[in-house]
């Protein structure tokens, strides 16, 4: 018989007791349900509402409870439900009414939502830790490929030339926005549930400051109906990890470009490949591209995380139970992201001579010999034509941007000097965008030694 199995006088159908379970997911809470029972019971104990002895006989059963999942021996049954029935059957299995005090003021309802935060918590901090050692892996490859300079692309078009410490410091920007978001969903996460019961609190005198400061949160809910009804913290979770993951993607997306053989501008270890089982000669980016398709999963569970939610009634509905799949799913798969990207960067060769051969192309200087004309007090948009009458006049003469002669270059452009001549120059160009988040090598130096300070 089930542990709410009072009013019921028909035992479940083997279909119904396999749809209902979640002991094959939820298990994964065990610690932290465990944690969540001592808590509780030292609560109840110090209020008077279960003897003190009681209290110290749980906790101890809890602690071997714990141990006994630890070394893969407790047995998960679907009969048993949820992680949360499995450790209190046991519980009241081996202490018999002693054990039966511990759900006294507490419903499933509200342990579960303290179970799920719990986890959730400390599972952020580790997300975030591990975004910090792949921004880490971005800002060293950064270090040690400075001068380094390749094309900058819009449109997939050459633009305008770029370090390659630049662009990948664009990503460490957007990587450290996914922490941030992640440690300020945490502080949502942060706040402790228990004592909210079913849906309507308790009528025992229950101190929940007590729990939360023994588990360390940062308050308690104050509202019992929202503590057991909402998961916005979930769907927070899963929304900052969907983003997180566009960001992996679009990563993931230059480095196969940079990859391939139209390219070349790196490769990447052989560890962090595959060959094909037909063409012989293949070497497959699949690390990135499979974070680019686990970042499908991510938006997907947040779709059924806010579909989930829609459409409940306060307060607990059994359609909660499904929120730990998707949940868990986004916590996994930004984890194994995790794994594998920041030493997958790490390792990777960067061919700087294929870069600087690309970024020699004198039309993604362009926009300099616009920007000399403004010095020399040429309107923008003035200028703009002018050398956009330059690369007509060299396209349909066959040349490129660097080939003409000064008198050439006058056609189009009548206030060029010689000092035109020498615009075409990547290294010139870089040099000569210092200004505040510019690709200039000072400034990208002092990106470089923001993130080494921040990181250290
Ligand atoms: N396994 C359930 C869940 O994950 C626990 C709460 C069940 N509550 C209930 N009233 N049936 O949501």
């Amino acid at each position: 018989m089930a542990l709410w199995g009072g009013r019921f006088s028909e035992t479940g159908r083997q279909e119904l007791t396999e749809f209902s379970e979640s002991i094959s997911f939820d298990k994964r809470l065990y610690k932290h349900d465990i944690m969540g029972s001592k808590a509780h019971v030292t609560m109840l104990a110090a209020q008077n509402i279960i003897p003190q002895s009681t209290a110290d006989a749980i906790k101890v059963k809890l602690d071997e409870i714990r141990q006994m999942i630890d070394d893969g021996k407790m047995e998960f049954s679907a009969e048993l439900e949820d992680i949360h029935m499995h450790i209190e059957s046991t519980l009241i299995a081996a202490l018999g009414d002693e054990g039966a005090r511990l759900h006294s003021a507490r419903s499933r309802n509200d342990q579960v939502a303290l179970d799920i935060r719990l986890y959730l918590r400390d599972e952020l901090e580790s997300i975030i830790g591990g975004i910090r050692s792949f921004q880490k892996a971005l800002v060293d490859l950064a270090e040690a490929n400075k001068t380094v300079i390749l094309p900058g692309f819009t449109h997939l078009q050459h633009a305008q030339v770029v370090l390659f410490a630049h662009h990948l410091l664009a990503y460490v920007e957007m990587l450290d926005r996914d922490a941030e978001r992640l440690s300020d969903c945490r502080k949502r996460v942060n706040v402790m549930p228990l004592g909210s019961g079913a849906l309507a609190g308790s009528t025992l005198p229950i101190d929940r400051e007590f729990v939360c400061s023994q588990l360390n949160f940062e308050r308690v809910t104050r509202n019992s109906m929202d503590a057991v009804a909402d998961r916005d913290f979930a769907i927070e979770t899963a929304s900052a990890l969907a983003i997180f993951g566009m960001h992996v993607s679009r990563l993931s997306e230059d480095i196969i470009l940079w990859s391939s053989q139209e390219f070349g501008f790196i490769e990447l270890a052989d560890a962090f490949c595959t060959g094909s089982s037909l063409m012989p000669q293949k070497k497959n980016p699949d690390v990135a591209e499979l974070s680019r398709g686990k970042t499908a999963r991510l938006y997907g569970n947040l779709t059924a995380l806010l579909t989930l939610c829609k459409g409940l009634p306060l307060t607990y509905n059994r359609d909660l139970q499904e929120d730990k799949i998707p949940l868990f799913d986004s916590l996994d798969t930004a984890h194994a992201i995790l794994m594998v990207y920041p030493p997958m960067i790490a390792t990777m060769s960067v061919r700087a001579d294929r870069m600087r051969e690309m970024a020699s192309d004198p039309a993604l200087m362009a926009t300099d010999v616009a920007e000399k004309l403004v010095e020399l007090g040429v309107p923008f948009r003035t200028a703009h034509h002018r050398v956009g009458s330059l690369v007509k006049y060299c396209r349909d003469n066959n040349k490129a941007l660097d080939e003409v002669t000064l008198a050439e270059m006058q056609i189009t452009i009548p206030e060029a000097t010689a000092e035109f001549l020498q615009l075409f120059d990547p290294e010139v160009s870089v040099g000569k965008r210092e200004i505040t988040g510019g690709t200039g090598y000072k400034a990208v130096a002092k990106q470089l030694e923001f993130w080494q300070n921040k990181l250290r």
